[in-house]
């Protein structure tokens, strides 16, 4: 059978798969992967997990194995609106829709808001999945720069206005301010109330990621966007706090959209895992996702030090790292010669270590050719410092040459 010819049109926007790229070139053993942002399985609580998945089998039995309601179990619903209340979006339990994960979270909100050809305005660099999901429902983009402090206002509020006066509308505003993925930034907090005000005067959604945001391991607490407005979609994910195997998050909206969205996922996944909702909810509720956090945090904090040491002793000295304050990733910027899209399958073959290319954060895969994120998360101690000198002195051979 020719495949080719039974394909859909969407197929076709959604172009080539960095994801499967990666994992093609990540596969012999000996190669130490700095690309996929997955989290240290020292931050699993591995026994704790396998006292509570008994229990949730010893108590509840069968009602643990069947299907569930499509929004979610009403004891977890009812615990992710207690916990997003304490971080300033007071919430109830219809304001929650718990999702097959963060990505599906994102699927379902296309599914309910894009029309193709829509605009989806992202930062840029982004989340290269989620700008995969948006491409799959047809978007077109608008991407606006961002700095160490996140996105640029001032660029955002032009780009916005001269899009809306040639007669287009952006649907929505996907943004992850918290230890961002793939640049570990964040939306500075002065930046943040400016922001939601220049998307509300144009009625322009905000879809917020909030996937790292319990993450920080350095400087201070800053609010959410949803505890700034509470028309704020907050997606999340119980990959990042608890474990990604999981494969829960949750959706934080206004009670009407959230009816809509769980429309939507009828026709996705019916429900999310039941046996995997109990056991979130017995997390929560027993402090054991906090317990795993702090576990976290020091993990995390340790990786970013390590892999900041290894980058200021070995990367050429006009390169330019992020330093962040929590989350997995780590962004350079290398000299404008330096192509690291191109150099990765070399890098991989001589060196056994991986990275992202920079240009699969952009909508327009020309750009951030001199970049490359590390995600530090996975990997540790002195493999992870040696992993990032072996790709500080790669590139400095490249320049040297
Ligand atoms: C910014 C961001 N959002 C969402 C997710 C979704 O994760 P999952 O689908 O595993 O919940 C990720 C995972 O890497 C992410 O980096």
């Amino acid at each position: 059978m020719d495949w080719s010819k039974h394909y859909a049109e969407r197929l076709s926007l959604m172009g080539h798969s960095e994801v499967a790229q990666i994992l093609e070139l990540t596969s012999r053993p000996e190669v130490i992967s700095l690309a996929g942002g997955l989290p240290s399985p020292d931050s699993f609580l591995l026994e704790e997990t396998q006292e509570e998945a008994i229990s949730v089998f010893r108590d509840l039995g069968s009602a643990s194995l069947g299907y569930g309601p499509t929004e979610g179990l009403p004891p977890l619903r009812e615990a992710l609106a207690e916990r997003m209340t304490l971080k300033g979006r007071s919430s109830g339990k219809g304001e929650i829709l718990l999702t097959t994960g963060g990505i599906a979270a994102l699927d379902l909100i296309c599914k309910a808001l894009l029309e193709s050809g829509d605009f989806v305005i992202i930062e840029e660099p982004s989340y290269l999945a989620a700008i995969q999901v948006f491409r799959s429902y047809g978007a077109q983009f608008l991407g606006i720069p961002t700095d160490q402090d996140g996105v640029c206002l001032d660029a955002l509020e032009v780009r916005l206005d001269e899009l809306i006066a040639s007669g287009r509308r952006p649907k929505f505003f996907y943004i992850i301010p918290s230890f961002q993925n793939p640049s570990g930034n964040c939306l500075a907090t002065e930046r943040r109330e400016k922001l939601v005000g220049i998307c509300n005067a144009r009625g322009i959604p905000i879809v917020e990621d909030g996937a790292y945001e319990d993450l920080r391991f350095e400087g201070e607490f800053q609010s959410n966007l949803a505890s700034i407005d509470p028309e704020v979609v907050h997606v999340n994910t119980f990959s990042k706090i608890m474990h990604p195997g999981l494969r829960l998050g949750w959706i934080n909206g206004p009670d009407v959209l959230i009816e809509k969205l769980a429309l939507c996922k009828q026709g996705q996944d019916q429900c999310s895992s039941t046996s995997g909702q109990h056991l979130a909810e017995r997390f929560l509720r027993k402090g054991l996702v906090e317990q795993q956090l702090r576990k976290s945090r020091a993990i995390y904090r340790e990786h970013r030090d390590l892999t900041i040491e290894a980058f200021k002793e070995n990367f050429p000295k006009e390169s330019l790292a992020s330093r962040p304050q929590g989350g997995f990733y780590c962004w350079i910027d290398l000299p404008e010669e330096i192509n690291t899209v191109r150099l990765l399958p070399e890098v991989v073959e001589s060196e056994n270590v991986a990275y992202v290319g920079g240009s699969a954060f952009y909508h327009d895969r020309d750009m951030g050719t001199n970049q490359i994120r590390l995600a530090y998360s996975f990997v540790s101690g002195d493999k992870l410092k040696d992993a990032v000198a072996r790709l500080g002195r790669f590139f400095q051979s490249k320049l040297s040459a």
